[in-house]
């Protein structure tokens, strides 16, 4: 496939994360397009402004306030529309908010003639990706969520930090649902080839210490909301990662929510695993050869998430 000269984003949700999405895409120079939409249009104007005022510096760029009929020729749709957790709150408890939130949003998208890719952020993102999908009646392979994107993000971060590498080397995943059920795919884990086990000993990690890495990960997004109220930054790069990898048709493979069909004996549902991305969304998951514990731990996470989507859907 090749790509198009002229590419447009739609951004539907224009809060904190959104926001932050807008600007890392200015930042980047990636879309000549690119659209926002939010129920609350004085804000979508009032940023549309404001981030138009960067392109001099980066690349040009239409960004403006807009609504779905600006979805028919869109490439990407990206939603970050929904309640965000309160301090105390868990992402599950969004569910039904934020499936109501959804609700009116694919419905106008989908009517617009949208034929592209659909990019959901808002939580819980692993349901919220299902019910796009459902919603939406598109195939599923263009629709992905941002699943264990910003977690892997975490992840990297925190062993970069313990082995004084650079994150972008450290090949590890967070799996499972983006949310309390989430796991770290220690025993595939690389740093730089090496299993990332034998860096650990070699850097005085012990078995207790990646456990401890592990948990810090699942609970990072919670440290970050009771100091600032909201979690934004990180997700926003990975939502511009995706996209970009989606524009640019890259195969790159990334850690998303993605439809499995099968893989680790799982189908019906979208759960973050590394998959490949292109200009038709996604392009495939890599089934990561689990060792048995982290394929309980899969199925675990896996039944967390098919037990809110019924209940939530039904
Ligand atoms: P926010 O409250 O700052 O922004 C939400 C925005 O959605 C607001 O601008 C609101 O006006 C808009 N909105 C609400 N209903 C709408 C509708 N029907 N149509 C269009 N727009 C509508 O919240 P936030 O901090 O930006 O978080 C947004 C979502 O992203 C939350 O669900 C949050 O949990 C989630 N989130 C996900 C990740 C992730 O890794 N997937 C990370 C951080 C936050
Ligand atoms: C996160 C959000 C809250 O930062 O899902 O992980």
């Amino acid at each position: 496939m090749t790509t198009k000269n002229h590419q447009k984003v739609v951004l539907v949700g224009d809060g904190a994360v959104g926001s932050a999405y807008a600007y890392s895409m200015m930042n980047q120079g990636i879309a000549e397009e690119f659209v926002i939409v939010d129920v609350v249009k004085e804000r979508t104007e009032g940023d549309a402004l404001d981030l138009e005022d960067a392109q001099v510096f980066t690349s040009p760029k239409n960004v403006y306030s807009g609504d779905y009929s600006d979805c028919k020729d869109a490439d990407v749709v990206v939603i970050t529309a929904g309640a965000p957790q309160k301090p105390g709150e868990t992402r599950l408890d969004l569910v039904n908010k934020n499936l109501k939130i959804l609700s009116s949003i694919v419905k106008p998208v989908v009517e617009s003639g949208f034929d592209g890719i659909f990019v959901v952020a808002a939580n819980p993102v692993d349901i919220l990706t299902y019910a796009t999908w459902k919603f939406s009646g598109f195939p599923k392979e263009k629709v992905i969520g941002s699943g264990t994107s910003l977690d892997t993000s975490r992840l990297r971060v925190a062993l970069a930090k313990k082995f004084n590498v650079d994150p972008r080397n450290v090949e590890a995943y967070i799996m499972g649902e983006h949310g309390d059920s989430e796991f770290a795919a220690y025993d595939e884990a690389t740093v730089g080839s090496k299993p990332l086990k034998v860096v650990a000993k070699e850097h005085g990690l012990t078995d207790d210490d990646l456990a401890k890495i592990e948990d810090d990960t699942r609970n990072k997004a919670y440290e970050i909301i009771n100091r600032k109220g909201a979690t934004y930054y990180g997700v926003a790069t990975c939502l511009m990662r995706i996209t970009k990898a989606i524009l640019r048709d890259e195969n790159a493979i990334l850690p998303i929510g993605a439809a499995l069909n099968g893989e680790y004996g799982l189908d019906d549902i979208f759960i973050g695993t590394p998959a490949i991305v292109n200009a038709n969304g996604l392009g495939g998951v890599i089934e990561v050869p689990l060792s048995d514990k982290e394929k309980d731990l899969m199925a675990k996470s896996a039944e967390t998430l098919k037990k809110v989507t019924q209940d939530g859907l039904a």
